[in-house]
């Protein structure tokens, strides 16, 4: 590695980065500038500069690479010393809810400036000043890169490293009066702090021999197993950093995948990730899963087939889409031991929450829509099968009906009622041709009225489904429905006012009217923002608001952080974009 380190460099902080994003390594996004930085690099170091320095071609290519392969060894050593000596802590991935407040005491916490050493300073001036004649000495922590200050660049990234020091004396105080430790120590103390806790982290020592390593050498049966155990430990392809739980853009492993419904759709037990035994959610809840195409980024939504109390698994089950990017190639290409990119822990739109299982309930399903559906009559069958539940199920037809046999065996166990309709004929009895309408409500099930009803389905069969159900006398707060079609963003008509939005660390700006979204204001300044759903549901958009006031706060209280797929501006905005 210390061999390639000045083209290998570009390609590990690519690879840094696109951990953190959830991308692929072997992609054109990742790869693209690395490759450009690591070539322009190699033109410069082996043939321009040794090529100027003419009849001294072959040293100067020599001291090239050897400076070379000495900087960035010891940039890299500098930075995994300054988060990782000593009592540093080690941070899962935020994600983008994290505020501004939690972000900087996770940078104390999590970083070390380093004290120069003289010894190493005074042998530089030696080699220097023997080759070059100084009329100023010069600051040798020139040499250190900034990488002394380093707590000072996480703070402030965009300060060149002389004004770093500058503020070290205020971060230092800032940290004091927040009750946060300032780890400054001196950079051989580091490089001990840190060569103890790496050797720490990589030998079989338990707590019992630390710092007495020798006495495992009197337990051999216990060295061994550990060594064995060192042996068939395998990390996941995407090991999480240092074994820390994410919870953003986290790799998933597909424990299994069956095709159903003839074909046309795929059911899929997803492992849950590591350090994820907490997170709950309820029936009706969606993951949203993560798919490059090419250079873009393509976020989807897909209900989860059971709440948290249902399975030690995740599954979902994701329905073949005529022309759909991400719906066929998930069907394709998501087999048993592959692994998928979930952007974030499951969530709902709440429209199908049910907290408590009522009495009596009617649910409505529309082809896939029966996913969130089947969830919802799960935790029934599970929670209380005393309940009188009636499930109205429509497809296209009676090849695409979806968890067939689950339900059969739900129905018999719990009592809940299922009824198959299909658009086209089809030869099975217990199917009937037929369409969602106040006749078909009224013959299957006599008091609709008295019950708690859950509907999804495409929108336009749901608008009927409420002009129906209000014909048989339902209260409207009774009817419960999500649609797999994102709502429409409801724009307010041109009433003639304009909107300044600045991009503050892009320095650029733009004029929009109320009705424009702000990510539609970024595009239009060139900015690019990673974006999912666009409706509000992924939050993959989620962008720090320096000021200015949106739609979205108008009713509550003013955001920080605001997903910019469904804001429209009320005053002049100024976004840290
Ligand atoms: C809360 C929620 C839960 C969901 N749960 C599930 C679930 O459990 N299972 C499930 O299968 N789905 C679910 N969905 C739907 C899912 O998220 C996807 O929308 C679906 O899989 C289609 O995605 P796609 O990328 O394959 O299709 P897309 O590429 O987004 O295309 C969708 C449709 O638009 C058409 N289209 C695409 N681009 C264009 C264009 N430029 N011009 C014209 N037409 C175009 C396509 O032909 C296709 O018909 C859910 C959605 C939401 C919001
Ligand atoms: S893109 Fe999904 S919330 Fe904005």
């Amino acid at each position: 590695m210390a061999a390639t380190a000045p083209q290998a460099a570009p390609f590990f902080l690519g690879n840094v980065t696109r951990h953190v994003e959830g991308r692929r390594f072997f992609s054109r996004h990742t790869l693209r500038s690395p490759a450009r930085i690591a070539a322009r690099d190699a033109v410069q170091r082996y043939v321009r500069e040794p090529r100027a320095a003419g009849s001294k071609l072959l040293p100067a290519l020599l001291a090239n690479y050897l400076g070379g392969v000495a900087g960035y060894t010891s940039v890299l050593f500098l930075v995994a010393i300054e988060h990782h000596a000593g009592e540093l802590e080690m941070f899962p991935d935020p994600g983008p809810d994290e505020t501004p407040d939690q972000y900087y005491t996770r940078q104390f916490r999590a970083t070390r400036n380093f004290v120069r050493c003289p010894k190493i300073d005074n042998f530089l001036e030696r080699i220097l000043t023997e080759e070059v004649a100084f009329e100023n000495r010069p600051d040798f922590r020139i040499f250190y890169g900034g990488l002394d200050t380093h707590i000072e660049h996480h703070m402030f990234p965009d300060l060149p490293p002389n004004r770093q020091r500058e503020i070290a004396q205020a971060v230092r105080a800032i940290a004091a009066r927040h009750g946060l430790s300032y780890h400054e120590t001196l950079l051989l103390e580091s490089i001990r702090m840190f060569l103890k806790a790496v050797t720490g982290l990589s030998t079989p020592l338990g707590e019992r021999e630390f710092g007495r390593p020798l006495r495992l050498l009197a337990q051999p049966i216990s060295l061994a197993r550990r060594l064995a155990f060192g042996v068939a430990y395998k990390s996941l392809p995407d090991a999480p950093y240092l074994d820390k739980p994410g919870f953003h853009n986290v790799r998933v492993k597909v424990l299994s995948s069956n095709s159903v419904a003839n074909g046309q759709a795929r059911w899929v037990r997803l492992q849950k990730p590591r350090g994820w035994d907490d997170v709950r959610w309820d029936a009706g809840a969606f993951v949203s899963v993560r798919v490059e195409v090419g250079d873009e980024a393509l976020v989807r939504q897909y209900s989860l087939v059971h709440d948290s109390d249902g399975s030690d698994a995740m599954e979902i089950c994701i329905k073949r889409v005529a022309g759909g990017r991400v719906s066929n190639r998930l069907n394709d290409t998501l087999r048993a031991g592959k692994y998928v990119t979930l952007v974030g822990v499951p969530a709902s739109t709440g429209g199908l929450a049910m907290t408590t299982v009522p009495r009596k309930s009617l649910f409505i399903a529309g082809g896939v829509g029966i996913i969130p559906i089947f969830s919802l009559i799960r935790k029934i069958a599970r929670e209380a099968t005393d309940s009188d539940a009636v499930l109205l199920y429509f497809n296209r037809d009676d090849r695409s009906i979806i968890f067939e046999r689950e339900l059969r065996e739900i129905a018999d166990r719990s009592g809940v009622r299922v009824h198959y309709f299909t658009d086209k004929p089809s030869d099975r009895r217990d199917i009937t041709q037929g369409q969602l309408s106040q006749i078909l409500i009224k013959r299957y099930v006599r008091d609709a009225s008295d019950r708690e009803t859950y509907m999804c389905a495409p929108p336009a069969m749901i608008d009927l489904a409420e002009r129906d159900l209000r014909g048989v006398g339902l209260d409207p707060a009774q009817f419960h429905t999500e649609s797999f079609t994102p709502p429409n963003l409801t724009r307010p008509a041109d009433d003639g006012r304009r909107y300044t939005v600045r991009f503050r660390r892009s320095d650029r700006s733009v004029e929009i009217d109320g009705a424009t979204t702000l990510l539609e204001a970024a595009g239009r300044a060139g900015i690019r923002v990673p974006t999912g759903c666009e409706r509000d549901l992924c939050r993959a958009c989620v962008t720090p608001k320096l000021s200015g006031t949106t739609q979205l706060e108008a009713a509550g209280a003013p955001l920080d952080r605001i997903t910019v797929c469904n804001s429209l501006a009320c005053a002049d905005i100024e976004l840290d974009l």
